[in-house]
């Protein structure tokens, strides 16, 4: 799915985390908890080398809460990483962060020591409202186009204990096609650069395997056990009045109402990756990945040899020769 990205803000938060990371004892990274592996931003590790890091999965409210604990596990599983789950009906979260980041940099949080965290996420996936919560203000800034430039901001959460806003905006790198579709279903891609139905029937065919009772019981059906997603879209359609001239069903609108309904969890409680199935995705993205950095360095390689810049390289058995 081709998705427009905004690459001058990226490079922007890129500069501003990597300037601030040296004197920051750990990263909290908000994740989506509907998709927290694609609501991951995977240049943060690189970003971050191994400071210890929070997983916050937020919005758990309208994370399926059987799956939540499968991910907090996963996370905590890793080395140097653990995670909570929030949601913004918690008013006072602050503590819980507090906690979290002492066991994971125990030294630190004293008036000489103090503890310094940085805090970020991609769009939409509820910074604003958390830091807005933190701080006490009134949430003025939530629901920004995606894209919008913020400046580093430094809140104090308790003596000794610092939390960094970072500016500008991470976007995910999607290597994995799934995530693409997951990110454009939850809201974190602007509504211009993905084509709906397509993010719909995706949404769709997950949701057939993966919550079929939801879908039965919000849209009034019996699923057909071989039904496909661009059936049920229609069904959907027909059944919610999205009916254009002669009987045609409005795809567009019936996209709409799935993605919108999905958003607002009135379809339930959703989260659409498993820890499993999100690493077999990966697995499967970065071995294309690598297959077409394989391909771009043949090309260039090609290109160097043509314009006598490089002897030609002797071929190897996987030239195909
Ligand atoms: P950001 O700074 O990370 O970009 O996100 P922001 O806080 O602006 O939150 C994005 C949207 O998500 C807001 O909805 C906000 O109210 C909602 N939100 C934030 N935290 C939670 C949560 O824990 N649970 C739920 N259910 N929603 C949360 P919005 O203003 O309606 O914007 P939009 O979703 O219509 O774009």
């Amino acid at each position: 799915m081709a998705i427009q990205w905004f690459p001058g803000h990226m490079h922007l938060t890129k500069k501003a985390i990597s300037e601030r990371i040296k004197e920051i004892d750990v990263v909290i990274e908000l994740l989506d908890a509907r998709l927290p592996g694609s609501s991951a931003n995977p240049m943060l590790a690189e970003l971050t080398g191994a400071k210890p890091a929070l997983k916050v999965l937020n919005k758990q409210d309208l994370a399926d809460p059987t799956r939540t604990p499968l991910w907090l596990a996963h996370y905590n599983s890793l080395p140097g990483t653990s995670a909570i789950a929030l949601d913004a009906s918690e008013t006072t979260p602050a503590r819980r962060l507090i906690d979290a980041c002492h066991a994971l940099a125990p030294t630190r949080g004293s008036m000489v020591k103090p503890m310094r965290v940085l805090i970020c996420g991609i769009p939409n996936v509820g910074k604003s409202t958390l830091i807005n919560t933190l701080t006490g203000k009134r949430a003025t800034k939530t629901g920004d186009e995606a894209g919008i430039t913020k400046l580093e901001q430094r809140i104090v959460l308790a003596d000794g204990f610092y939390l960094w806003d970072t500016p500008g905006m991470l976007w995910p790198r999607i290597i994995v096609a799934k995530s693409g579709y997951n990110l454009a279903a939850s809201g974190a891609i602007g509504r211009n650069a993905f084509n709906e139905e397509e993010v719909a029937l995706e949404l769709l065919d997950y949701l057939i395997q993966a919550y079929p009772a939801l879908l039965e019981a919000r849209y009034k059906l019996k699923l057909a056990p071989d039904i496909t997603d661009e059936q049920l879209l229609e069904e959907i359609g027909r059944r919610r009045g999205a009916v254009l001239s002669k009987g045609r069903v409005n795809l567009q609108k019936a996209a709409e109402i799935v993605i919108y309904e999905f958003r607002a969890a009135t379809l339930g409680r959703v989260t659409l990756e498993t820890p499993e199935e999100f690493a077999q995705w990966l697995a499967a993205g970065q071995l294309l990945d690598a297959e077409r950095q394989v391909k771009k360095d043949r090309i260039e390689t090609d290109r160097l040899v043509r314009f006598k810049k490089i002897p030609r390289p002797p071929r190897t058995s996987g030239d195909g020769a």
